[in-house]
């Protein structure tokens, strides 16, 4: 998981790369560096750390030129040093690489090169590439037959881009790793992300599986596998630079809780017709005539998302599980099976590798994305976007809330198709509600105490999130939140599991966090009691005029709203305790240690 960056034609090239590499530098952070073309060669730097520390370095030494590559890592093969920091280079260093993905081959191809007299100065899968390129370019081949020679005979992931000392061209090649150009007036940019280059351009072609870009100024050519050229639209993106930027906000995760209100009615708009029924735009009505159930396969909060929506699709009376990726197996896939990967970023791994097997087994599939043109939307046979507009921070939280809204949607179509387009009993009652819920947000961002239950609570030794229903999703994803940016101990349960084994963990130095936003409440009382009898401290998040009795410590309350959302009012709450909790403890929050945005390995 690297994020990727080359600018061709630029006034600027080593200011553009590392406005671009801070873009994405969500993609990983652990080392970071750019090579660029000047009079006398290729000057690469590279350095392990933060990008801030490559810019230092840089500030000093590099003379500037029109042509260059840049890479932000999240190592995979070899640990985090100056040394295995991309790019990586030739022998002669006439020829350099940044790569995001793994090549599955690459000690095979390694052991090739060390008998042919190469010497690697890394422990990287990527450095195989600069070496098999001049390998084939000192046998006589041009540059494009050597890279596309190389190309062909990596296994793996790849989204790669090349540079050759004395060419004004970047090559490039994709499969199963993202890659889009921006297009700007003759002057070209090479990405993993669109926000990587929405500085300076927001036309973006996107490049697929499999196909090659030569890019010079003035000129992009991109061919298949085959060599035939392919002649691929311009696009202009929505987002604007504006809108990746943190704003007057501490961090992005913070800007982003406070984005949900609008992304929700993004997420909604035009989507509910006049007439009570879904109108999604990927979908025509009766689409999913024929399917009798669905499977819903995702990784960390998007599967506590699937979680939340099997439970919604089901109460339609659809036959519906949610599958951890990694855990995922076909063998209840018929031909009546709709397989729906959940997943934010589009790039994630396990999400991808199970959404392959689904097809593989004959299901027909859909992606649930935010990101336009990602590999899961590409793979899948529909994609149906969230709509939350871009996440930074690594803990993912307004893509949970358009997630779990994307699929209450898409519940209701699949209700509608399998009643000939009538719409369910309670659809009305849900989406008047549903319509209202951008401003029950908005009312939790500015009533909201989580700041102070946040200073009460911050120096407690363990916190556990207990719900039912809808409910226990949520405590899934408060405690997986709570653990990732404050590296406390958190732990979710069913309201009902506590009494059957966690509550031994139990004593005064607990916060529990207990949701009373559905409708069984009455046990989670019950359950929540039996924890503050043995000196937990508890905070009640409920639905305004709910009785939390007198074992509640605390209370945060939300709106009144349809008992299948308000699990996710619930759920801004938990992410303001956590915010708030990770900000007094110091925590890193954006980028919280050992993690990276998106997951593209296994
Ligand atoms: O991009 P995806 O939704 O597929 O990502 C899945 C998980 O890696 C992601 O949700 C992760 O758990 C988040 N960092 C949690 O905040």
């Amino acid at each position: 998981m690297c994020g990727i960056i080359a600018c061709i034609g630029s006034d600027d090239a080593v200011g553009e790369l590392l406005t671009g590499l801070e873009n994405l530098e969500y993609r990983g952070y652990d080392s970071a560096g750019i090579a660029v073309q000047n009079g006398s060669g290729i000057a690469v730097r590279k350095k392990a750390g933060k990008i801030s520390e490559l810019k230092d370095t840089i500030a000093r030494d590099v003379s500037n030129g029109t042509i260059g590559i840049g890479h932000t890592r999240w190592s995979t093969h070899g640990p985090p040093t100056d040394k295995n920091a991309h790019p990586h280079t030739s022998r002669t260093e006439r020829v350099a690489v940044v790569h995001n993905g793994i090549i599955e081959n690459y000690e095979a191809i390694r052991r090739k090169l060390i008998a042919e007299g190469y010497e690697f100065r890394s422990e990287t899968d990527t450095e195989v590439i600069p070496h098999l390129v001049e390998y084939y370019i000192d046998q006589g081949m041009g540059v494009e037959e050597a890279f596309k020679t190389t190309v062909g005979e990596l296994d793996g992931s790849y989204a790669v881009a090349l540079m050759v000392h004395g060419t004004d061209t970047v090559y490039a090649a994709r499969q199963d790793s993202p890659l889009v150009v921006g297009v700007d007036d003759g002057r070209y940019y090479l990405a993993s992300d669109v926000p990587a280059f929405l500085d300076f351009t927001d036309e973006v072609v996107y490049i697929e599986n499999g196909e090659f870009a030569r890019v010079r100024p003035n000129e992009l050519v991109i061919t298949d596998r085959d060599g035939n050229v392919v002649d691929r639209d311009v696009e202009t993106v929505e987002w604007s630079a504006e809108e990746t930027g943190k704003g007057q906000y501490a961090h992005y995760m913070l800007k982003e809780i406070n984005e949900q209100a609008d992304a929700l009615a993004n997420t909604i708009a035009g989507r509910i017709g006049e007439d009570g029924t879904v109108e999604l735009e990927a979908f025509p009505p009766g689409t999913f005539g024929g399917i009798d159930e669905v499977e819903f396969v995702a990784c960390g909060t998007s599967y506590h998302a699937a979680l939340y929506g099997a439970q919604l699709l089901r109460r339609a009376g659809i036959r519906t599980y949610a599958s951890l990726a990694s855990e995922y197996d076909t063998s209840t896939v018929s031909d009546g099976t709709l397989v729906v990967a959940v997943t934010q970023s589009g790039e994630t791994a396990d999400t991808l590798t199970a959404l392959r097997a689904a097809q593989d087994a004959g299901a027909e599939t859909v992606a649930v994305t935010n990101v336009v043109g990602s590999s899961a939307a590409r793979e899948a046979d529909h994609a149906l976007y969230i709509r939350a507009g871009p996440e930074i921070g690594v803990a993912a939280t307004k893509t949970f809330s358009s997630q779990v809204v994307t699929l209450a949607l898409l519940g209701h179509q699949l209700a509608e198709d399998l009643e000939q387009g009538r719409p369910r009993e309670d659809a009305a009652e849900f989406f008047e509600e549903l319509r209202k819920l951008p401003d029950h947000i908005a009312t939790v961002l500015e009533t909201t105490r989580a700041k102070e239950i946040s200073e009460e609570y911050f120096d407690k030794k363990s916190y556990f999130f207990i719900g039912r229903d809808n409910e226990f999703p949520v405590a899934l994803e408060g405690a997986l939140k709570f653990k990732e940016i404050t590296y406390e101990h958190a732990e979710g349960f069913a309201s009902g599991e506590l009494k059957h084994g966690p509550l031994a963990l139990v004593t005064e130095e607990t916060a529990v966090f207990a949701l009373f936003t559905g409708q069984n409440g009455r046990e989670t009382r019950k359950n929540a009691e039996e924890a503050h009898t043995r000196s937990a401290d508890i905070v009640a998040v409920a639905t305004d005029g709910t009785d939390v009795g007198e074992f509640a410590d605390n209370v945060l309350w939300v709106p009144k709203t349809h008992p299948d959302l308000a699990g996710l009012l619930a759920n801004v709450q938990l992410q303001l305790v956590s915010y708030y909790t990770a900000d007094l403890l110091g925590r890193e929050i954006d980028k919280p240690r050992n993690l990276a945005k998106s997951v593209t390995v296994e």
